[in-house]
């Protein structure tokens, strides 16, 4: 069996526990369970000339940043264009012809500083948006072993991605895997819509798509969780409600402009105005955990929430009732589960997300015979697969708001019914599903050799 290298900006120690979700949980769990390497960045960021060391520990190889690098290629190019341009927000993105120098440079450090440890069968596997140019970097240096990429993020409406001034270059890049992974069929025909529309690419017979003179599969391949990691989960004592009437609404979202935190709390204290019997029945719990404070369209959403969270509760709280709880800090996955479990909603409400994990994780954490209601966003990857859940448009803040009345509302035949079926999708759709899906498809539209001296 071929070994597996995962390649991606974050990589976290296999011994540590994992902190709540997000993709690098996913790949610890699929580094851990077989042959594999996983290379990436170590979180540090050192002054320029005291990067190139690789540090080696088991499977785990890491390199840090240096500042200019942090600055142009994390803060910068991946978090300042492709994240918001990719979710649609190109109002935020900050177009400078310096940060794409700079994220080319660091994917090309990077493939050098990986390149002497890769051996002739490995599969490599590349993750996400700040490293597009992976591959293609590798290539130049004549590595020729089969290499996938999964965008774990959104990708964008064909005409939103070509006002990135190098999206020319970006696809290039992209053309130089064997197999680019999306998460939903709507991410796939945005960027089949672009090969074709803007770049002429067009599908030969076996279903590839011929784009610069190479051929690349383009797929869907939905994310899952490992949902034993949450079956465990216990109605936490310190949790339960003074009052056992009182219902508790949960949100857990990196604090984020793409996550609708600010809609989510319109949302809640449009149904508190419109259907005040639900005052002192409710609470909303929002765990939020600050990110990516150093790129600037960030610093004001932390503003904008506190300034609502204190309205709403100014406004209608009383002595033994705070409406919103507001949490700025990540929690271990085990608790995390705990409160999914002890909450009766949770509401899921992205204003765009490439899946989005939170929501698998209620499910998988509910007890199934008193099972809590999901509110998920049409807009996060996971409603194309989660329909049972409440779907809203979370512009929508008077739907939101109803939705939230319905979950509350909801019998228990209803919600055992939609639990039980976004369960058995959870289930079916697991992490280690996914990964599989992946890499055998990796396997057949490989190898590299094959698939790229098209003429
Ligand atoms: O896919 C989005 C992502 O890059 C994930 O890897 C992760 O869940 C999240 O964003 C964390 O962002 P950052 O690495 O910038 O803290």
């Amino acid at each position: 069996m071929s070994r597996l290298v995962v390649v991606s900006n974050r990589v976290l120690d296999l011994g540590k526990a994992a902190r709540a979700g997000g993709v690098a949980v996913t790949l610890a769990d699929i580094v851990r369970t077989r042959k594999a390497l996983w290379f990436g960045w170590n979180g540090e960021i050192e002054p320029a000339g005291q990067v190139d060391a690789v540090g080696r520990e088991g499977r785990i190889a890491t390199a840090p940043l240096s500042d200019i690098e942090y600055a142009g290629y994390y803060v910068g190019y991946a978090n300042s264009v492709l994240w918001p341009v990719f979710h649609n927000r190109l109002d935020l993105a900050q177009f400078e012809a310096r940060f794409f120098e700079r994220f080319v440079d660091v994917n090309r450090r990077l493939t050098g500083l990986l390149q002497p440890m890769l051996r002739p069968d490995d599969v490599i596997w590349v993750h996400d948006y700040h490293l597009i140019p992976f591959a293609a970097e590798l290539r130049k240096r004549g590595v020729g072993n089969p290499i996938g990429f999964f965008l774990h993020i959104p990708f964008p409406p064909w005409q939103t991605f070509m006002a990135v001034p190098e999206h020319k270059e970006l696809a290039r890049a992209l053309a130089a895997y064997d197999l680019i992974g999306l998460q939903t069929t709507a991410d796939v025909a945005n960027l089949m819509n672009y090969m074709m529309s803007a770049l002429h690419g067009r599908i030969v017979p076996d279903g590839r798509i011929r784009l610069f003179d190479q051929l690349v599969s383009v797929a869907s391949f939905p994310i899952g969780i490992d949902p034993t990691n949450f079956a465990k989960a216990k109605r936490a004592s310190d949790l339960v409600q003074a009052r056992s009437s009182v219902s508790r609404v949960v949100g857990v979202d990196r604090l984020d402009y793409t996550k609708g935190l600010p809609h989510k709390f319109k949302a809640f204290g449009r149904l508190l105005d419109k259907y005040p019997q639900y005052q002192r029945q409710v609470v909303l719990t929002q765990i939020a955990p600050p990110t990516r404070e150093t790129v600037e369209a960030y610093s004001d959403i932390r503003h904008e929430l506190e300034s609502l969270a204190g309205s709403i509760n100014g406004r209608l709280g009383e002595l033994d009732w705070v409406p919103i709880h507001y949490i700025y800090r990540s929690m271990p996955r085990r608790r995390l589960g705990d409160i999914y479990r002890s909450s009766q909603i949770c509401m899921v409400t992205p204003l765009r997300d490439g899946m989005n994990l939170i929501a698998k994780e209620y499910v998988a954490a509910q007890d199934a015979a008193d099972p809590g209601v999901l509110i998920l966003s049409q807009f996060a990857g996971a409603a194309e697969e989660m329909s049972e859940a409440l779907i809203v448009n979370p512009y929508n803040i008077e739907e939101t708001a109803e939705a939230l009345r319905s979950a509350l509302e909801m019998d228990l035949t209803e919600r055992r019914a939609r639990h039980g079926a976004l369960l058995q999708g959870v289930y079916k759709r697991d992490a280690a599903a996914w990964s599989q899906l992946f890499l055998e498809h990796l396997k057949r539209a490989g190898p590299y050799s094959a698939s790229h001296e098209v003429a």
